[in-house]
C-alpha cells in the first residue's frame, strides 16, 4: 500500500512497487488528464509535479514517491498565472500535451522568473506538441512571467 496526496487530498493505492506513477494516477485514481504518449521520458506528456518539480510520471515507480505531494492540472487554481496566460493566448491545439507542458512551465518558472528567450527555448526544447503549438506556448510563458512579476512573484 503506497499513500500519496494529490492535489490536496490523501490517497491510498494497492499496487505492485515498480507501478509507474502515471498508471496509478489514470488507472487507480482516474486524473486522465496526465497523458500517455512515448512512455519513456522523452515527450513530456505525462509530466507532473513531484513535491512542486516537474516529472515525467511514465518512468517515476510509487515506490520512488511514496508520501509525495503530486500535482496535476487540476490542481492548480483557476486564477494560476499559467492558466491565465494559457488561455489568453490560445495555446492549446487538440490539447493532448498541454497539461504537462503547463505544468513544466510552472516549475520553470518558478525558478527561472525572468526567462530569457534563451531560457524560454531551451526549458521547452525536450516537450514534444505534435500540432506545433510552439509559437503561443512561448508567448504565454512570456505572458505569465509578468502576470507573476505584476503580482510580487
Ligand atoms: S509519456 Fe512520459 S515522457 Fe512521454
Ligand atoms: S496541442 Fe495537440 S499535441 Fe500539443
Amino acid at each position: 500500500m503506497f499513500a500519496l496526496t494529490v492535489n490536496g487530498t490523501r490517497q491510498q493505492v494497492d499496487v505492485a512497487p515498480d507501478t509507474p506513477l502515471l498508471w496509478v494516477l489514470r488507472d487507480n485514481l482516474g486524473i486522465t488528464s496526465v497523458k500517455y504518449s512515448c512512455g519513456i521520458a522523452e515527450c513530456g506528456m505525462c509530466t507532473v509535479l513531484i513535491d512542486g518539480t516537474a516529472r515525467r510520471s511514465c518512468v517515476v515507480p510509487i515506490e520512488e514517491v511514496d508520501g509525495s505531494a503530486i500535482t496535476t492540472i487540476e490542481g492548480l487554481p483557476d486564477d494560476h498565472p499559467v492558466k491565465i496566460a494559457w488561455i489568453e493566448k490560445q495555446v492549446p491545439q487538440c490539447g493532448y500535451c498541454q497539461p504537462g507542458i503547463m505544468l513544466q512551465t510552472v516549475d520553470f518558472l518558478s525558478r527561472v522568473p525572468h526567462p530569457s528567450e534563451t531560457e524560454i527555448n531551451n526549458a521547452m526544447d525536450d516537450v514534444i506538441c505534435r500540432c506545433g503549438s510552439h509559437p503561443r506556448i512561448r508567448k504565454a510563458i512570456r505572458m505569465a512571467a509578468k502576470i507573476t512579476a505584476s503580482q510580487g512573484g
